[in-house]
């Protein structure tokens, strides 16, 4: 009778854990999750790769204009900048960048995949905290038939 148990406890532990772990749920919420909840959760935890996707790629691209802290520079602020609520507009600025007010257009130097992943770092860094779901289908779409 102590071999179910414990085995039984161990799952739980172990569904705890994976809900838990990629975007830091606490533990508690793991039994409650309907089948809602887990597509909420899938994409959230995509959403959370994304973000750290997104860093790396920041530094390498965006950092010497927008600063490590998007405070800013020679580009705009983009902590609590509210141009950053929505991912659409963003992914925009991304592929075709302001060549006119200096900002260079990424959609030759990253694919779909790097340019949801930049997305969604900056709605969510720097105080940021505005979601927005970017995907590299988002991009795919934005780009347009022969982008
Ligand atoms: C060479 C400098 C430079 C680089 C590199 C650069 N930007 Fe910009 N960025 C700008 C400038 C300048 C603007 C303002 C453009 C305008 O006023 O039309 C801007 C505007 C933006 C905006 C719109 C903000 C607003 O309030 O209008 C976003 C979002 C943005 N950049 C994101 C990025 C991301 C993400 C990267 C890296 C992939 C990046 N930028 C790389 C200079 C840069």
């Amino acid at each position: 009778m102590k071999l179910p148990l414990t085995i039984a406890m161990t799952l739980t532990g172990a569904l705890g854990l994976i809900a838990a772990g990629p975007i830091g749920l606490p533990q508690q919420q793991a039994p409650a999750l309907t089948g809602g909840g887990y597509l909420q959760l899938a994409q959230a935890a995509d959403q959370a790769t994304m973000i750290r996707e997104g860093g790396p790629l920041y530094t390498r691209n965006c950092v010497m204009c927008h600063g490590a802290n998007g405070q800013g520079g020679d580009g705009p602020k983009l902590a609590g900048n509210d141009y950053m609520k929505a991912a659409g507009a963003v992914i925009s600025q991304i592929l075709v960048g302001a060549v006119e007010h200096g900002m260079p257009p990424f959609a030759d130097a990253l694919n779909d995949r790097e340019i949801a992943a930049v997305t969604a770092y900056v709605m969510n860094s720097f105080g940021n905290s505005f979601g927005g779901n970017a995907t590299p289908d988002m991009v795919k779409a934005q780009r347009g038939p022969g982008g």
